[in-house]
């Protein structure tokens, strides 16, 4: 037997663009359901971004969602880049007129969103979508006890990350793709923070960075092969090659237990448009960034918010024209902050000789890559472009 219901708006991937698309919807009086195929306890403890630009924490505070962010979070005023010996701190606020960053985990803003309580099925499988280029959407699923259920749509949110079922049901896509010749292998350790910015380090073994999630929690990454198993990283050599790429005289990497582990291709993609009949995409399920420079999270972000806009007009207001211009909107930042990453991963990775035709290639990109880190750090027009982009421009 299948269950019949309806909903104005069927939400798919209970990640932080589903998640806030609903609680901006339900704000403005319009309904909707949302299935995730994890459980809850999986999406609440998934560990992915940790820093939150200036527009996302406003916007968070705005909706309700930042009473613990505000007694938890961690204000940041900037970014240390090192290279070659050197170690520059670029500051956000004077570059910026004021604009700051948050460190506060994605998996402390999912739980926030969750616990408002909106309607969430969690453990689904098979969730598909059919009819999009119809005004009656459905969106079909099994529920964790079995029973098949079918939801008649006004329109249907594509929120299920990158290996997502709504981004294949649609037709004529435009794809733009780059693969980094690397991955960042990521560590959550029990030790508090030994920097004040988060650090990211240039240097001979490869890329570093050192961020974190509390007072008491450290979060760090390096970049390893694209095809590194982890299994071939034990606690020690992970510390070994982060005390020698994050090494700075005077500075000192203090190490703590290691209570996870993984690693994380380095991947750029974009798919246009974002929106098929009534099928939008929003966040990873349409576009996906290399982690360096924080984008993903806040594009997600910014995606849903421009999406809770255009589906109140449309099935408020009955008035299609911000859900025309949506793909449109969305893919001015998206590609803004693509370049960003792009920008960021490329001065900041070593790059495999094998990449380029001959060590003397590969010994011009490296020339490049310090000509850059100078520039940007030793030119006030350069810096400023590097913190506008990395604190990120106002919402929509
Ligand atoms: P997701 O978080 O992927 O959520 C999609 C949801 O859909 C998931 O819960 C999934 O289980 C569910 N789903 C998938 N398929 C189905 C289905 N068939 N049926 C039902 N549900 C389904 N970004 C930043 O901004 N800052 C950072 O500092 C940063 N650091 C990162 C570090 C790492 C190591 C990684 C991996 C990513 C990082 N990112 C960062 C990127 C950021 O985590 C993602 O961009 C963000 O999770 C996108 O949110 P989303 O809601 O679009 O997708
Ligand atoms: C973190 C992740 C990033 O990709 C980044 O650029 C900075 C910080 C983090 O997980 O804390």
């Amino acid at each position: 037997m299948t269950m019949r219901t309806r909903t104005q708006v069927g939400i798919i991937g209970a990640g932080p663009a589903g998640l806030l698309l609903q609680h901006l919807l339900a704000r403005a009086g319009v309904d909707s359901v949302l299935v995730e195929n994890r459980s809850r306890e999986y999406c609440e403890k998934r560990q992915r971004a940790g820093v939150l630009e200036h527009g996302t924490v406003e916007l968070l505070k705005e909706i309700g969602l930042g009473a613990r962010m505000e007694r938890e979070g961690l204000l940041h005023s900037g970014i240390y880049l090192q290279f070659a010996g050197e170690r520059h701190h670029i500051d956000f606020p004077s570059l910026t007129g004021g604009r700051t960053l948050t460190v506060y985990a994605q998996t402390e803003v999912v739980k926030d969103a969750i616990a408002v309580g909106h309607p969430i099925h969690f453990e689904v499988s098979d969730t598909a979508v059919r009819d999009i280029d119809t005004d009656r959407p459905i969106l079909s699923f099994t529920d964790r006890d079995g029973v098949a259920h079918e939801i008649e749509c006004d329109v249907i949110a594509g929120c299920d990350g990158f290996h997502g079922v709504s981004r294949p049901a649609m037709s004529g896509l435009r794809v733009s793709e780059r693969t980094y010749p690397f991955a960042w292998l990521g560590i959550l350790a029990s030790v508090p923070p030994s920097t004040d910015e988060l650090i990211y380090a240039h240097s001979p073994q490869g890329f570093a960075m050192h961020s974190m999630r509390s007072p008491e929690v450290s979060r760090l990454y390096i970049q390893v092969d694209p095809d590194e198993k982890i299994e071939n990283w034990s606690d020690d050599r992970i510390w070994e090659q982060l005390q020698v790429r994050l090494g700075h005289p005077g500075w000192t990497l203090t190490e703590g237990p290691i209570t996870e582990k993984g690693i994380t291709p380095m991947r750029s993609f974009v798919a246009e448009p974002m929106r098929q009949g009534r099928l939008f995409l929003a966040g990873d399920a349409a576009h996906i960034v290399p982690p360096t420079g924080a984008k993903g999270l806040n594009l997600a972000v910014a995606d849903v918010k421009v999406l809770a806009d255009a589906l109140v007009r449309l099935l408020v207001e009955g008035k299609s024209d911000l859900a025309d211009a949506y793909s449109d909107t969305c893919l001015t930042r998206v590609w803004r902050s693509t370049w960003f990453s792009w920008f960021m991963t490329s001065m900041l990775h070593t790059f495999p000789v094998s990449t380029f035709g001959s060590p003397a290639e590969a010994e011009f990109q490296e020339r490049l890559q310090i000509a850059q880190l100078r520039q940007v750090t030793s030119s006030t027009a350069a810096a400023t472009n590097l913190a506008e982009n990395y604190a990120g421009w106002p919402l929509p």
